[in-house]
Order: structure tokens, then C-alpha cells, then sequence
């Protein structure tokens, strides 16, 4: 073990006030992922927008599963993950070239947009406009937050420092949740308030932009060595940095050499952490988060709850996922990201499958749940909720921030981001058309990815708590019994070995 990981450093109230501002480009993107099933839910919304899915749910009782299920409905949710999807690989561009700090301020603004438009629509093509901006917004926050909270975090912090993103995202759900439930009450644009309260978190990220720190690796990466040394001191703060400085230097070093990340990305040896980048978010959105995320409300009004019990279910899961969160924080960089994973593939796996046989043996086409059968529904939701929120929720950001050298960092993380927004595109957009098909099946299918990625994870997910970020090459991937053979071309072009920078 080399002395790097005893880099000095204390935490001081700025990098406090830094992680925290930052994080909140996580409340941006929460507030979205909540409010949207909320208000997709509201007669005055769907009367105004979607009149022919508002007639299908006055009918409601013909056939449960299949209520809500409209292309041009899931079209308004999902349009922003599409754009999402295209604005990360722009926002690596960005990140890599201008910093991480002008990277979160672009979003705040897309963002900002986005909600002034969402909210004042009249008219379907506004809605949709408004939500591309937020997608814009999004895929430049999800792009940049992550990885400026791993770098600017100490080492043997970096996994709690970073969970305040996923932190901040499950506050954005729960207050968006809230809002919703109060929101469906005023009448007729409750959802109106809705959608422009986005434009809070993106002010906070907005004034957060111009007040945080640039990270030392951003700067010293465009050759603003000076500057960086600086920033090194005052986010540490303590005077002696150099070991860390020269870490990072030696990073920057190797990285300036390389011209075409995207190419250098496609190399073998950088193919395991791009497979796992990409594989954990697939995972992420395959354990069927999103389905309940987006759509909780429509679900327990499936299972027979009333409008707003309904939505109050969706806060309870929302304060759940809140709490386990916080679990995380605590435990990632003591018991590691492996075994947090590991748990939770189990009561996530079994949460899923009870979740199913209640609904397959219990919910007909027309009538609804029993009292006690509805309220499993929502214990074992709970369940699973805080199984991913300790786990696949917070990990799928994190472990995609802090895999990849300098050099493939941007890219290699807009590849997570991208995967993030296209899978989750494709659950918002086919989940209520699969729950009209597959009938409570979908919970069982989700039970099956979730045991497939428990093996992924088992078998191929290295760990990484305590290592430091620009030295994943030597301890991690040169290590490991699988993905130590896609080493071969990894010292080409002299890429990052860092195990002699000590
Ligand atoms: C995921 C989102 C999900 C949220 C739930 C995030 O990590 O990327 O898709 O809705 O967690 O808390």
C-alpha cells in the first residue's frame, strides 16, 4: 500500500458549503423524476392535454392494468430523458474543456428554461419543448455533479461525499411528491405549480455554480497548475499537498497526451470499467425503480387506493427512499460498495416477486385489491425502495465517477449518463404499456434482472472503497482476476500507472 491514500486534509466549511451546492444539481433531477407521475395523474392536466386518456381513466374500472397506458402520456415523461441522452456526450465536451464549474451552470440554465416553459404551456408542443430543455439541463447536472464530488472529495470520504448527489436526488422525489399531493387540490392548475416549482432547485444550482470551486483536477488538467495547486490547499485545508498535487499531475500528464478520449475509450483496456459504467446503470433501471419512481401514484390507484391516498403512498416511499439513503452515506466507505449491492440484490429480488404473486393471484381485470393486500403492496414497494437506495441507487453514480483514468473520465462517465437516461427513456415509456400487457408479470421480470446483475456483481464489480481516484489502473483493474487480462494494451502511450507516484 503506498502513502497516498494519508494525503492530508481537513474539511473546512467551504468544501462543506461546495459538496452541498453542488449536490443540488441532484434536487434538480429529482423534483423531475417525482413530479412527472404526479401530475400525469391529475384530471385538470390529462382534461387539458390528454382528453382521451382522461375518458379511458372515467372508465377506469373496465380494466385496471391498462388505464393509463398511452404513448403520447409516457411521451411527455420520457421526452426528457431522450434529450438527456444526446446533452451528456455534449456536456463531456464541455466538462472536459471549460471545467466542471461552467458544466453545471449551462445546466442550471437549460433547466431554468425548461421549467418556465413546462409551466406556463398551453399548448402539447410547449409541454414537450419544456421538457426537452429540462432534459438538456439534466444531461449536463448528471454529467458534471458526479464526477466534480468525486474528485473535489478526500479519499477515504469520496463515496459518502458523492452519495449527497444521490442524496439531493431523493429529496427532489420526495419534495416533488409532496408538492403533488398538495398541488392536486388547487384547481384547475394545480400542475402548473407543479411543474414551475423546477425552477427552485435550478436557482439554487444556478447561485451554486458561481459560488463553487472549480475541482483542482479540472484545472490542473487544462494546465492551470498554479491555480490548481491553490484550490488543492483551500479545499484541504491544510498547506502541505503535495503529494496529492502530484498525484493528479502525474494524471494530467498522461492524460494531455491522449487526443480522442471517445477512441481511447474503445480500447480494450479501458472495456472493463466502460462495461461496468454502463452495465451498472442498465442494472440500475432494470430493478424496475422507475416504474414506481415515475408511477407509484397510477400504480396504487391500480391496486384500488383512491386519488389522493394514492399520491400520500407515493410520499411514504419517497421518505423511505429518503432515510435509506442516508444508510448508504454511512456505510459505503467502511463496508464497501460490494456488499451493499449484494444485500440489496437479495431484498430487492424477493420484495419483487411477493409484489407480483400478491397482484397475479389478487387483481383481476375490474375490481381492486383487499385492504390487507393493498397495504403489502405498499410494505413490500417500501421494501425494495430502501434496498435500492442504499445500493444500486447511489452506486450506480458513484462507481461510474471514480472507475475511469483522467483521460476517458469525461467520456467514459457520459457513457454512464447516457445509459442512465436511455434506459430509464425506455422504462418510462413502455412500463404502463407492459403493465397493460405483461399484468403483474413485470414484477417478476424485474426479479429476474435483479438476480442476473446480483451474479454481475458478484463475479465482475471490483471494489473500490479507499482507493484513490487517479490510481484505479494499478490497484483495481490490474488486480483483478477477470479484467486484469484486458490489461494488455493498458501501458501504451504510458498510460496512468500512478502506483509509482507515491
Ligand atoms: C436513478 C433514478 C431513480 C432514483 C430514485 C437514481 O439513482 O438514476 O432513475 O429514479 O435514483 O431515487
Amino acid at each position: 500500500m503506498s502513502a497516498t491514500e494519508n494525503f492530508n486534509s481537513k474539511i473546512t466549511i467551504y468544501v462543506i458549503v461546495c459538496w452541498i451546492l453542488a449536490a443540488s444539481g441532484g434536487l434538480m433531477f429529482g423534483y423531475d423524476i417525482g413530479i412527472s407521475g404526479g401530475v400525469t395523474a391529475m384530471d385538470d392536466f390529462l382534461i387539458e392535454f390528454f382528453p382521451k386518456v382522461h375518458e379511458r381513466k372515467l372508465h377506469a374500472k373496465e380494466n385496471n392494468y391498462c388505464k393509463y397506458d398511452n404513448q403520447y402520456l409516457q411521451l411527455f415523461t420520457s421526452s426528457l430523458y431522450l434529450a438527456a441522452i444526446f446533452a451528456s456526450f455534449v456536456a463531456s465536451k464541455v466538462c472536459t474543456k471549460f471545467g466542471r464549474k461552467p458544466t453545471i451552470l449551462v445546466a442550471s440554465s437549460f433547466f431554468l428554461a425548461g421549467a418556465a416553459l413546462s409551466a406556463g404551456a398551453k399548448k402539447i408542443w410547449m409541454l414537450i419543448v419544456g421538457r426537452i430543455l429540462l432534459g438538456m439541463g439534466v444531461g449536463f447536472g448528471n454529467e458534471a455533479v458526479p464526477l466534480f464530488l468525486s474528485e473535489i472529495a478526500p479519499v477515504k470520504y469520496r463515496g459518502a461525499v458523492n452519495i449527497l448527489f444521490q442524496l439531493l436526488v431523493t429529496v427532489g422525489i420526495l419534495i416533488a411528491n409532496i408538492v403533488n399531493y398538495l398541488t392536486s387540490m388547487v384547481h384547475p392548475y394545480g400542475w402548473r405549480i407543479s411543474l414551475g416549482l423546477a425552477g427552485v432547485p435550478a436557482c439554487i444550482l444556478f447561485i451554486g455554480s458561481i459560488v463553487i470551486t472549480e475541482t483542482p483536477t479540472s484545472l490542473i488538467e487544462r494546465g492551470k497548475d498554479v491555480a490548481g495547486k491553490k484550490i488543492l490547499k483551500q479545499i484541504r485545508g491544510v498547506e502541505d499537498v503535495d503529494a496529492e498535487f502530484e498525484q493528479i499531475k502525474f494524471a494530467s500528464d498522461i492524460a494531455s497526451q491522449v487526443k480522442h478520449p471517445f477512441k481511447e475509450l474503445m480500447k480494450l483496456s479501458s472495456m472493463p470499467q466502460l462495461i461496468i459504467a454502463v452495465m451498472l446503470q442498465v442494472f440500475q433501471q432494470f430493478t424496475g425503480i422507475n416504474a414506481i419512481m415515475f408511477y407509484s401514484p397510477v400504480l396504487f390507484q391500480t391496486v384500488g387506493f383512491k386519488n389522493n391516498a394514492s399520491l400520500l403512498s407515493a410520499v411514504i416511499t419517497g421518505i423511505v427512499n429518503v432515510l435509506s439513503t442516508l444508510v448508504s452515506i454511512v456505510l459505503v466507505d467502511k463496508a464497501g460498495r460490494r456488499k451493499l449491492l449484494l444485500q440489496a440484490c437479495v431484498q430487492m429480488f424477493i420484495s419483487q416477486v411477493i409484489i407480483g404473486a400478491i397482484l397475479q393471484s389478487q387483481l383481476q381485470t375490474t375490481g381492486s385489491l383487499g385492504k390487507t393486500s393493498a397495504i403489502m403492496v405498499v410494505v413490500f414497494v417500501c421494501a425494495f425502495v430502501m434496498a435500492f437506495a442504499w445500493s444500486w441507487g447511489p452506486l450506480g453514480w458513484l462507481i461510474p465517477s471514480e472507475i475511469f483514468p483522467l483521460e476517458t473520465r469525461t467520456a467514459g462517465f457520459a457513457f454512464a449518463v447516457s445509459s442512465n437516461m436511455f434506459f430509464t427513456f425506455l422504462i418510462a415509456q413502455v412500463f404502463l404499456s407492459m403493465l397493460c400487457h405483461m399484468r403483474a408479470g413485470i414484477f417478476f421480470f424485474f426479479a429476474a434482472w435483479i438476480l442476473f446483475m446480483g451474479f454481475f456483481a458478484l463475479f465482475l464489480l471490483p471494489e473500490t472503497k479507499n482507493v484513490p481516484i487517479d490510481v484505479m489502473l494499478e490497484r483495481v483493474w490490474k488486480q483483478h482476476r477477470i479484467w486484469r487480462r484486458f490489461m494488455v494494451d493498458a501501458d501504451e502511450g504510458n498510460k496512468n500507472s500512478g502506483a509509482n507516484v507515491a
